[in-house]
């Protein structure tokens, strides 16, 4: 017996901001598992701001089902290894069923933990903002630490992180309520909507004696603006560059300040998440340890249905979310 599936997918490249009618929902009938193989109804899907410069460069098809973060539950199985009843995480997203021969599926083992926080502070989010901190950025205890998009999922655990590290840390956000969210429940020293005025002067302001560890999720202006203030041999580990991934090859606004770089001998260097790999373990050690503490915090941003899926994307990149942006798909 086979089940439909609803689907999404683009029919139009976005020129700047993506608006619905770039996406269509479309219905799929997808056939029982043949041997060897399994149907997966998934659950949650994950909305990244790293799908949006595919829609325009071309890596996301035209009228194909888009890919995506996930985790889905087998729901038949003539697997030999998997089971009916397991979850299992994969990038088979932006659609509510399909059928896989387990290539691409990792089985999820929660101990007491809800399923999302895999998608978060135990998933891909917190893994970049630990490795991109902690390794990439060399935190030490105690430092000066700046971090943007500090309300968003990558950036509330690496806030978080600077925190239980004793660092002093100062985050910017879009909105005045995500500011209270980040001073008044995560504990940031300082934190500032950086729609209202310039950065340069409330970084001089949370941060008077300069930045030792600027966490960049949006470059542009915040960039030019962090550069211009780091101390001697701080360090910026590039996640994101947000603010340019409407734009066309995602160029972002010119920094104007790169010889602070050499005066203070700063390291700038971009990295990906999946280069902390072997470091997995100690990462969700860490992690479950600050969260089971109460140290560490984290709130989702929760859309209901799969016709809901180009709204939470859109919604992203417009800073609908406070922490983790997801869409579910169907009941755990
Ligand atoms: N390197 C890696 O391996 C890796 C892995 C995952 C994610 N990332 C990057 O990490 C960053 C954060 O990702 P996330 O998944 O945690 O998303 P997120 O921060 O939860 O959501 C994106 C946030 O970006 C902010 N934003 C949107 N446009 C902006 C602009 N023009 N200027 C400043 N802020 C803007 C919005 O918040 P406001 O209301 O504050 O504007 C929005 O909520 C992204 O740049 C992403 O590409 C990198």
């Amino acid at each position: 017996m086979s089940v439909i599936s609803r689907e999404v997918h683009l029919i139009k490249r976005p020129d700047g901001m993506p608006v619905a009618g770039d996406f269509s929902i479309v219905e799929r009938e997808v056939d029982d598992p043949a041997e060897g193989e399994v149907l997966v109804r998934n659950v949650y899907m994950s909305v990244d701001p790293a799908m949006r410069p595919p829609l325009t460069n071309g890596q996301t098809k035209l009228n194909e089902t888009m890919g995506g973060g996930a985790i889905g539950k087998i729901v038949a199985s003539r697997h030999p290894s998997l089971a009916e009843g397991d979850y299992v995480q994969h990038r088979f997203g932006f659609r509510e069923y399909f059928t896989s021969n387990g290539e691409g599926l990792a089985k999820v083992t929660t101990d007491g933990e809800p399923l999302t926080t895999h998608m978060h502070v135990l998933g891909g989010t917190g893994f970049t903002a630990w490795g991109g901190l902690l390794i990439t950025g060399q935190l030490k205890e105690g430092e000066n630490v700046f971090v943007s998009a500090a309300a968003g999922a990558v950036g509330s655990v690496a806030a978080q992180i600077a925190k239980i590290k004793n660092c002093r840390v100062v985050g910017s956000a879009g909105s005045d309520e995500k500011v209270r969210y980040l001073v008044e429940e995560l504990g940031l020293d300082y934190a500032f909507n950086y729609k209202n005025g310039s950065i340069a002067r409330e970084l001089h302001i949370g941060l008077p004696d300069g930045i030792d560890v600027y966490f960049d999720n949006v470059g542009g202006a915040h960039l030019d603006a962090a550069v211009g203030q780091m101390r001697a041999l701080g360090r910026i580990p590039i996640c994101g560059m947000i603010s340019a991934y409407n734009n066309k090859g995602a160029r972002s606004e010119g920094v104007t300040t790169l010889a602070n770089m050499i005066y203070n001998r700063v390291t700038m260097r971009g990295f990906v998440v999946y280069e902390f790999n072997d470091r997995r373990d100690e990462f969700l050690a860490d992690m479950r340890q600050w969260i089971a503490d109460g140290k560490l915090k984290y709130r989702e941003t929760i859309m209901e249905g799969i016709e809901q899926a180009p709204h939470a994307l859109i919604g992203l990149l417009h800073g609908d979310n406070i922490g983790k942006m997801l869409v579910r798909l169907s009941e755990e």
